[in-house]
């Protein structure tokens, strides 16, 4: 039976800095040691899927340098199969990230070899579930949700950054999954995902939990309440347990609040993959 976890999406070390305060163009803040974490969305989401012992699969690009080595050696802790990882000769993806002392986080992303990714680097191979994210090229992506549709994999979408999807990915999408800004930035303001035509839709809201927006109507899960160190890659890990939940053949509310629950764990400690809580700490195992 197909019931892999497909993640494509990007792969960056992250070099993260605590501020005091965030500074304003033309100012300079002094910060602490920098810390060198393995992130990208694409690879967090994987990591996170993985760590809750989904088998998974990560399809992406990393170059030939430490930050490759880095990244690959925290997929493979984390049981990801790395075998349809492509190593290009590009600097791997690098994220520029400063945390505040409210755990909110800014990032500039440099994508190097997540930019080289092409729609042949695409395999769904025993995939349940395609899970992707937009830090790489959004023909990419689009390729691999074609793809998904046609072979009966569920396709999972996380439009982060916010991308033009095609109307014909927009209607394959099960679920499509937003935070509140980006549902903000596509519907106008509205809220209503499902009127851009994905089967399903979730908008993920940070303390107070997360939406699921399905033709039969509205739930609301709500978020354990927590203190938040770090909040970055908290939205892939919400995509990742998703992904790992639905492959299993649960419903889509049963999915989000496994996720809801594995994301809240994760802001409760430094950084995006180390975060991520095990099957054994959800009390799953
Ligand atoms: O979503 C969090 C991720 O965004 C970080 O790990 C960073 O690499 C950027 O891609
Ligand atoms: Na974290």
């Amino acid at each position: 039976m197909d019931d892999t976890v497909v993640v494509l999406g990007s792969a960056n070390a992250d070099l993260v800095v605590a501020v005091p305060a965030r500074p304003a163009g033309g100012e300079t803040a002094l910060g602490s040691d920098v810390e060198t974490i393995p992130g990208g969305k694409g690879a967090n989401t994987a990591v996170a899927a993985g760590r809750l012992g989904a088998p998974v699969a990560f399809v992406g690009a990393l170059g030939t340098d430490a930050h490759g080595d880095l990244l690959l050696d925290s997929l493979r802790s984390a049981h990801v199969d790395t075998t349809r990882v492509r190593r290009v000769d590009r600097p791997t993806g690098t994220a520029f990230i400063t945390v505040t002392p409210d755990g909110e986080n800014s990032i500039v992303v440099s994508p190097g070899a997540n930019a080289a990714l092409t729609p042949e680097d695409v395999d769904l191979t025993g995939a349940a579930v395609l899970v992707a994210s937009l830090e790489v090229p959004l023909p990419v992506v689009e390729h691999a949700v074609a793809l998904a549709a046609a072979g009966g994999v569920r396709p999972v979408l996380n439009l982060s950054p916010v991308a033009d999807l095609s109307p014909r990915t927009l209607a394959a999408l099960d679920p499509l999954v937003v935070n509140e800004h980006e549902a903000h930035a596509l519907t106008g303001g509205t809220g209503d995902l499902l009127a851009l035509g994905p089967r399903t839709a979730i908008i993920t809201r940070g303390a107070r939990g997360a939406r699921v927006l399905t033709p039969e109507g509205t739930t609301d899960i709500p978020a354990p309440a927590v203190a938040a160190v770090d909040t970055t890659g908290a939205g892939d890990a919400f995509a990742g347990a998703l992904a790992a939940s639905l492959a299993t053949g649960t419903t889509l509310e049963e999915a989000a609040r496994t996720a809801v629950l594995v994301a809240a764990i994760s802001v409760t400690r430094p950084g995006a993959q180390p975060s991520y809580p095990t099957a054994d700490e959800l009390g799953r195992g």
